[in-house]
């Protein structure tokens, strides 16, 4: 049986560790000898022709559906014939943004049912995206499903059979996983840039009360402007309340809490640079600490999950927080820990800090090396040089490596990108019905195990609770 520090090197082997050779630093690369910054750069988009055009329609013409249609209609030869929504207003605004011809209408069949559209987006309520995107694929279209995929664990699978069954091309929407970002954050964890991944920290906190999901309502908001047993579809028959409505998220009966909203990003990103399925045990703690405004959801979530071995990365674990109270102004962060450095993948770019765990101890300071006769720790010295001969391994020169953004980048703009490019060419789908399913799974059993306090099981590679 081998070692753990056997096992060790041969993982680092297999990694390979030429991030900070001169030869594989681009010629853009500028800083002192211990630090440099390389900027990120674009890569080059493809030109369409005409008779390429995608016909699409959007359900769900909120904050997400309607940046959704802003960043795709940026794309050459996308056309937006069609807007389905339950609340008319946001209908009127499409219009004000599209033109008075494009079609509307409050049901989504009506939008699934016209022959001249390629391509739905759905962006409505968490508790809508399964049946819309399946409804969609069976009739033919290709479908892009705002994350989380699914409501609850057990809807996906009917959601990865209707993509698999209708051959159509089907992506979920956490942008970053097509952002350059994070394709170049893959690139050098493979490359063993950081060595053996040790852990995982990530967060996203905030600290407003729209960053708490406080959203404008519009006054004298009533029944007779929306078809709310429509809107509450398979959620429990409640009587109209505008806060179920326009701030949804706050209710687990139409969204997934802080977990299902924001994990989810959070394991998209993870999931992408390690090319991980995802953990296999989750605890979460947490409560609804300051944001008391009838939500039946928390403001605080701190989950740790436990990733098994596979052939990809070595078992690890990670920690995960949101937190709506953040007094710093909140923000967004992964650092992976390894046994030769971190990577921190922020708004701005990556940075990698190199720093070798030392197999040589040190003496000194805090040890028993002090607590010994001065005829002792002399021979102690010449044991240790003759141990050590190249010096003491604990001193390192500090290395420091940062990939930077460009300015203006949209990660958002390379994830549509990538699903009208999957359209177009039939090309594979990174972020497809099973990375959608493996991103919201752990999220919302984070949601379970706080709801119910236990730890949660979860085959990441059948995808099926334990
Ligand atoms: N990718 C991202 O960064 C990102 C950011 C924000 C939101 N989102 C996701 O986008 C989705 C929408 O969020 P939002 O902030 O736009 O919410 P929103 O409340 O602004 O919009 C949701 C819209 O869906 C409509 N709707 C609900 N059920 C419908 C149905 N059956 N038929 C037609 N329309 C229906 C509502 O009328 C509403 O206008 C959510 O799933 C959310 O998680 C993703």
């Amino acid at each position: 049986m081998k070692s753990n520090k056997q096992k060790r090197r041969s993982f680092l082997k297999k990694a390979g560790s030429a991030v900070f050779a001169a030869s594989a630093l681009p010629h853009l690369a500028s800083g002192t000898e211990n630090s440099l910054k390389i900027p990120l750069e674009v890569p080059n988009r493809e030109r369409y022709s005409a008779n390429d055009t995608i016909r699409l329609a959007v359900i769900g013409t909120g904050i997400m559906g309607m940046k959704n249609c802003d960043t795709a209609l940026k794309i050459p030869g996308v056309e937006l014939v069609a807007a389905c929504d339950l609340y008319p207003d946001r209908l009127l605004r499409m219009q004000e943004l599209y033109g008075k011809d494009l079609a509307t209408t409050a049901k989504h069949e009506e939008i699934l049912d016209r022959k001249d559209v390629d391509a739905v987006i759905v962006a409505t309520t968490d508790h809508w995206h399964d049946k819309i995107s399946i409804e969609a694929l069976q009739k033919g279209k290709a479908v892009y499903c705002e994350k989380p995929m699914v409501h609850k664990i057990e809807e996906g699978q009917a959601v990865i059979d209707a993509q698999r069954k209708s051959g159509k091309v089907f992506q979920v929407g956490s942008q970053r996983v097509s952002s350059i970002m994070y394709k170049k954050a893959a690139e050098l964890y493979k490359s063993g840039a950081i060595g053996q991944l040790i852990l995982a920290e990530t967060w996203n906190d905030r600290q407003s009360a729209l960053g708490a999901w406080q959203y404008s309502m519009p006054p004298n908001v009533s029944e007779k402007d929306i078809d709310w047993k429509r809107y509450l579809g398979d959620a429990p028959e409640v009587p109209f309340d505008p806060k179920r409505f326009f701030r949804w998220r706050n209710y687990q009966d139409y969204g997934t809490g802080v977990a299902g909203d924001l994990f989810v990003h959070l394991f998209s990103g993870l999931h992408v640079v390690l090319d991980s399925e995802g953990p296999e045990r989750v605890f979460a703690t947490g409560g609804l600490r300051y944001w008391e405004d009838g939500r039946d959801v928390p403001d605080v979530i701190i989950g740790c999950y436990d990733y098994p071995e596979t052939a990809k990365h070595p078992a690890f674990n990670v920690q995960m927080r949101v937190n709506f109270v953040d007094g710093s102004g909140g923000g967004s962060m992964l650092r992976l820990v390894g046994s030769e450095g971190v990577m921190t993948l922020g708004w701005s770019g990556i940075t990698i800090e190199k720093s070798k765990i030392s197999e040589a101890p040190g003496y000194g300071g805090w040890d028993t090396f002090n607590t010994y006769s001065e005829s002792t720790r002399k021979e102690y010295e010449k044991w240790y040089a003759a141990t050590y001969p190249e010096g003491d391994p604990m001193v390192q020169p500090p290395q420091k490596l940062e990939y930077t953004m460009p300015k203006g980048y949209s990660d958002h703009l390379a994830h549509h990108q990538a699903f009208f490019d999957g359209i177009r060419h039939n090309k594979s789908i990174v972020e497809d019905a099973v990375f959608g399913l493996r991103a919201a799974a752990p999220a919302l059993a984070a949601n379970i195990s706080l709801f119910e306090k236990r730890i949660v099981k979860w085959d990441p590679n059948k995808m099926a609770m334990v």
